[in-house]
């Protein structure tokens, strides 16, 4: 059952084009125009949406927060991402005119949940994107998106991120597709690359022997950091969540240009720092500006893990460690950043001799508040 691998996350880990290629099929009609008849609303209904709330917690967050760069960034429309179990306690902006997507891997997580009859109470449209058929969120929202992994055994969640990931951006395809505007024309490119992604993805797993080598040489590591910008930011946090929960090791996120505004003072002779770095094909500058971000904690001593597209020399001179994913659109980049962080955390996880499916503490799905 774990297809010859040692544990269900490798296994998992390995799973992920296959995730992403089954959660992008049959999305498209013969024009290669998005058709998604499961989700049966209105199309005028979804026309008239003037705001998104996305509403999820842990790694499904970090999902959302990957969406809103994509869906705002296509549909113009403004996306916000809030912790399901602080949504219904603030006090929400919603009404007829707001879509409340949520994402869950389980479907039944009670936090989320929550958050969605809230929103259907303040009289929200609400679209579930989900991996497990026939559980609690779809049922109580107004459509499903459903997310195509297979089921996740592994506590920690992997395969089931790049699907939600994959399947917002379908969403966000979607609503641009219904609303016509600017972005209309370049959907069939973004589909197009999305197609590719999934051998990218096989090719980032081919190389990971390097990653699993380094992090076999660091269970005695007490800290960790992660660095990222734009849609790289959800990606370190979600590398810190990955190391906490498998390998028990002080691990932070941080958006990259912050810093200068505080946690650089953490930084110490020696201290490993992830660093996601965006494609040079990256809008305002964002590459070179995390290039100077890795120069600036390389010369207080770190040691620097940096992720970074084939091809992407600049990054050379300042990495004790670079680790290749190929190209792909930035607002994609992603699905390729994030896996060599799982890898890592598996590796390191095993390194401590840990329980990597079955971390302490932690359940596959909270159904409790
Ligand atoms: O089943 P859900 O997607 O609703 O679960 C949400 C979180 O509990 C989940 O992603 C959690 O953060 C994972 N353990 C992360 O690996």
């Amino acid at each position: 059952e774990k297809g010859g691998y040692a544990t269900f996350m490798e296994k998992e880990i390995h799973d992920q084009p296959h995730a992403v290629r089954d959660t992008l099929l049959g999305r498209t009609d013969e024009e290669g125009r998005l058709t998604l008849d499961e989700l049966r609303i209105p199309e005028e209904k979804l026309r008239e949406i003037d705001r998104i709330t996305i509403v999820a917690c842990g790694t499904a967050a970090y999902a959302g927060m990957v969406a809103k760069y994509a869906i705002e960034r296509w549909t113009r429309i403004p996306v916000e991402v809030s912790l399901a179990h602080e949504f219904r306690y603030c006090d929400p902006i919603v009404d007829e005119r707001t879509l409340v997507v949520s994402i869950s891997q389980s479907g039944e997580t009670m936090d989320t949940l929550m958050a969605v009859k809230h929103a259907r109470e303040l009289g929200a449209l609400t679209i579930s994107i989900c991996n497990t058929h026939g559980s609690t969120i779809p049922r109580e929202s107004d459509a499903v998106l459903y997310t195509h992994a297979g089921p996740e055994i592994a506590v920690a969640s992997t395969k089931a991120f790049l699907a939600q990931i994959t399947a917002s951006y379908i969403l966000g395809l979607y609503l641009a597709q219904l609303r016509g505007g600017t972005y209309v024309d370049d959907i069939k490119a973004v589909l197009k690359e999305l197609a590719e992604v999934p051998g990218k993805i096989e090719t980032v797993l081919e190389r990971m022997g390097r990653v699993k080598e380094i992090a076999g040489f660091m269970a005695d590591t007490r800290a960790v950091l992660f660095l990222g910008r734009h849609v790289g930011y959800p990606v370190a946090l979600e590398g810190a969540l990955k190391l906490k929960e498998l390998a028990y090791i002080h691990a932070e996120g941080f958006a990259a240009g912050e810093l200068k505004h505080g946690p650089i003072a953490l930084i110490e002779p020696g201290q490993p720092v992830f660093v996601v770095v965006p494609s040079p094909s990256s809008e305002h500058g964002l590459h070179g500006k995390v290039v100077s971000n890795i120069q600036e904690i390389r010369a207080r001593g770190a040691r620097t893990l940096v992720i970074a597209e084939d091809g992407d020399e600049a990054v050379v001179p300042f990495s004790d460690e670079v680790i290749r994913v190929p190209a792909t659109a930035p607002l994609l980049a992603p699905l390729l950043t994030v896996v060599p962080l799982q890898v890592f955390a598996l590796w390191l996880s095993t390194a401590k001799g840990l329980d990597v499916d079955q971390p302490r503490n932690l359940a596959k799905s909270v159904t409790v508040e």
